[in-house]
C-alpha cells in the first residue's frame, strides 16, 4: 500500500533530516526509544499557535530554564509568566497556559489520551493530538496547515480549502503509522516547512516524489487551491 510505504519513507527522511529543534530529542536519543517530556511538548504546541519556528526557540528556552518542570510553572506568579510571554501577543493564551499548567499539577501530571487531554485549559483538538502523539507515541493525527499542503499534494485532493478539509483529515490518518506517530507527525511537519513549500517545492530531494500524484500530474505547486474570498 502506498501509504505504508509514504509513511515509512517519512520516517526515513525524519531520522536523518530532522530540524533540530529545542522541544525535541536528538536522533541517538530517539532511536533508543526516549520520547519527549509532555510538559515541553505542550509548551512549544501553545507557543507554535502564536508564532513562527524561529521566534518561539528563544521563548521556549527561557521559559524552560526559568520554570522546568509543569509543577513550576504551575507555582509561578502570574504576572512573572506574563512578563516572559510578553511578545509573543495573545494574551488570553499565557492565561490559559498558566490554567493549564495549575490544573495539570493538581492531578499529578499531563494526562495521555486525546479525551482527556481536550478537557485541560487551552487544549484544542489539534494541541492534545500533537501532545498524544508526540509526547505519549499514541497513533494520532496531528493535522496543521503544513500538513494539509502535503497530503493535499500526495492524493491530488483539488476541493479547495476549507471545503476540503474533513478529506484532507481523513487522509491524513490514513498515512498515521501504529508506531511513531509523534515522529511521523513532525516529519510531515518538516516536509511542509523545508521541502513540501508553499510557492515553489522542491520535488527534486522529496522522500516521496515518486508517490506524489499531484507531481505526477504537474500540479504540486497549484495546491491546496483555496475558495476565492
Ligand atoms: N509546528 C507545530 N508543532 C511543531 C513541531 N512539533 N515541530 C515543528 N513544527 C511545529
Amino acid at each position: 500500500r502506498d501509504e505504508t510505504v509514504i509513511s515509512a519513507r517519512l520516517l526515513e527522511w525524519y531520522d536523518r533530516h530532522a530540524r533540530d529543534l529545542p522541544w525535541r530529542v536528538g536522533p541517538a536519543e530517539r532511536a533508543a526509544g526516549r520520547i519527549p517530556d509532555p510538559y515541553r511538548v505542550w509548551l512549544s504546541e501553545i507557543m507554535l499557535q502564536q508564532t513562527t519556528v524561529a521566534a518561539v526557540a528563544g521563548y521556549f528556552h527561557r521559559f524552560t530554564a526559568r520554570w522546568p518542570t509543569v509543577e513550576a510553572l504551575a507555582a509561578a506568579r502570574d504576572e512573572d509568566v506574563m512578563a516572559e510571554w510578553a511578545g509573543l501577543g495573545y494574551y488570553a493564551r499565557a492565561r490559559n497556559l498558566l490554567g493549564c499548567a495549575r490544573a495539570v499539577a493538581a492531578r499529578g501530571g499531563f494526562p495521555t489520551t486525546r479525551e482527556t487531554l481536550l478537557t485541560l485549559p487551552g487544549i484544542g483538538p489539534y494541541t492534545a493530538a500533537a501532545i498524544s502523539a508526540i509526547a505519549h507515541d499514541s497513533p494520532e493525527t496531528v493535522v496543521d496547515g503544513n500538513v494539509e499542503r502535503v497530503v493535499a499534494r500526495l492524493f491530488a485532493v483539488r476541493t479547495p480549502l476549507p471545503a476540503a478539509k474533513p478529506e484532507l483529515v481523513r487522509l491524513a490518518a490514513s498515512l498515521t503509522p501504529q508506531r511513531r506517530a509523534g515522529d511521523h507527525a513532525q516529519a510531515m511537519m518538516d516536509l511542509g516547512a523545508t521541502i513540501c513549500t508553499p510557492r515553489s517545492p522542491a520535488c527534486g530531494i522529496c522522500p516521496v516524489v515518486d508517490l506524489c500524484r499531484a507531481r505526477a500530474l504537474g500540479i504540486a505547486a497549484e495546491l491546496p487551491a483555496r475558495a476565492a474570498k
